[in-house]
């Protein structure tokens, strides 16, 4: 007699992609090193008081000098992909578009280095590290910015298409036209208008289905194509149908007073328009564009990837209205207070792989954690074991739904710069001493590696 049911053995497909991801200016360090331009983050590193404690990333994980570590570490993790991403400001160096060798340089080796490590690489074009260059003339406010987008594009993908076929053309949208440019909070830290704000995102849409039709015309091994979004997920408070349909209607809502949502971003992409409900909310805000503008921006993908770490759970209050239902007193929440809700992986998913018909993949999940090295020199972590497991869980459920999911990264490889948190909030499998650089597989790495050597069952 078997001791599980076959429901309960867990199965992922045979093609199912596992992996963990990093961002260049995270973990690179050697910011002023080999000719690497000044990026909007380094400038807003020097703001005194943006990030917390006054951390710089200056040198980070320091992984520039380190990446053969590095992999070393994930060749033992058996990693089966990893997805970091190019610096722009590494590759070129002014808005006349002068290569820096060096930069490529670079990662031409770390991607060779992943290679022999048997690692496939999955490139993010855009992580938020803008060349300060760019910015001084407007960043994403100046139209010039899609073309110099696209130049760079070519130059990398020219560089390492014969061996990178995935790739992700920006990270997040969302985050670094909301926080970099109406809270203030993130870089550029420019407050823009909410019209402003919307006439950036246009450009942020434009410069995305460029740098596709680039990739796809360009690319010497046939590429597969995705972007990284981040937005809300609601998932319903109950099992009730009319709780589920308002957390659907939730998770695509937009609200008119910023730019945080999934469909202005999402629907231009996969639908070839703007959302009506945006464009009702925003209003006269709303950019201007034609037909053409949305050719380029619909410009067909392979995969949508999801960035997504908890959900708020909505409640129907009748026509097709909803309301955020109470997080119950003491609920667990990670160290960034963020709930643990792992039915973000099967709602968030679900809700866009019926509204887009389109591939996805998980492109973050991940919590931040109080870990540290103890006594007997293990980083035991055993919230983002339990954490990972649950959201991975809630995945297969997903999957077993019939919802195309074809990989999961988990954030982070390794602790890294968490942005305007600075170095305090730790994210990775691997931990990282950032005063002597020690590397340190935390206890959900090896449980991690397991879930890869199984293909997920070791979460039965
Ligand atoms: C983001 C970025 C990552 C973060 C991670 C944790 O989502 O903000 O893609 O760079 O570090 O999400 O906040």
């Amino acid at each position: 007699m078997l001791n599980k049911t076959l429901q309960e053995i867990v199965a992922f497909p045979v093609e199912f992609v596992w992996g963990a991801a990093t961002s260049a200016y995270q973990i690179e360090g050697a910011c002023a090193e080999e000719g690497r331009t000044p990026s909007v983050w380094d400038t807003f590193c020097l703001r005194k008081g943006a990030i917390q404690n006054n951390d710089s990333a200056d040198v980070a994980c320091d992984h520039y000098h380190r990446f053969r570590e590095d992999v070393q570490l994930m060749r033992k993790l058996t990693l089966p992909a990893y997805r970091f991403s190019v610096a722009w400001p590494r590759i070129i160096l002014d808005d006349s578009g002068r290569v820096n060798e060096a930069g490529l340089n670079f990662y031409d080796a770390l991607v060779d280095e992943l290679l022999a490590a048997d690692v496939q690489p999955w490139i993010t074009l855009f992580h938020w590290d803008l060349p300060q260059y760019v910015e001084d003339q407007g960043g994403w406010l100046n139209p010039r910015c899609v073309q110099w987008f696209a130049a760079y594009t070519q130059v990398v993908v020219q560089r390492l298409s014969d061996r990178v076929r995935h790739w992700i053309t920006l990270n997040e949208p969302q985050c670094f036209l909301h926080f970099g440019h109406g809270l203030c909070t993130h870089a550029p830290g420019n407050e823009l208008s909410l019209s402003e704000q919307l006439t950036a995102a246009h450009h942020v849409l434009l410069a995305h289905g460029r740098a596709t039709s680039i990739i796809r015309e360009t690319a010497k091994s046939t590429p597969r194509i995705g972007w990284a979004t981040v937005g809300h997920t609601m998932s319903p408070a109950s099992t009730d149908d009319l709780d589920i349909e308002a957390a659907r209607v939730a998770t695509m809502s937009v609200n008119k007073s910023n730019l945080w949502n999934n469909t202005w971003y999402s629907d231009p992409v996969f639908l070839g328009h703007y959302p009506e409900e945006g464009l009702k909310a925003y209003g006269a805000a709303a950019p201007q564009w034609d037909s053409r503008d949305m050719e380029i921006i619909s410009t067909p993908l392979d995969f949508l990837g999801l960035n997504i770490y908890t959900a708020t759970p909505v409640r129907a209050t009748g026509n097709c209205e909803w309301q955020e239902a109470a997080i119950p007193l003491g609920a667990a929440r990670t160290t960034l207070e963020w709930t643990v809700r792992e039915e973000c992986l099967y709602w968030g998913p679900r809700f866009h792989a019926e509204r887009y018909s389109v591939p996805i993949v998980i492109t973050e999940n991940g919590m931040s954690n109080t870990d540290w090295v103890n006594l007997d020199g293990r980083v035991k972590d055993p919230q983002r074991i339990d954490y990972l497991h649950r959201h991975l869980l809630a995945l297969h459920r997903c999957i077993l739904d019939g919802i195309d999911i074809q990989g999961y990264f988990q954030w982070s490889l390794m602790d890294n710069f968490e942005w305007a948190e600075g170095f305090r909030r730790r994210f990775g499998l691997i931990h990282v001493d950032f005063e002597s650089g020690k590397r340190t597989l935390k206890d959900s790495a090896y449980w991690y590696q397991q879930v890869i050597q199984t293909n997920g069952q070791s979460l039965s």
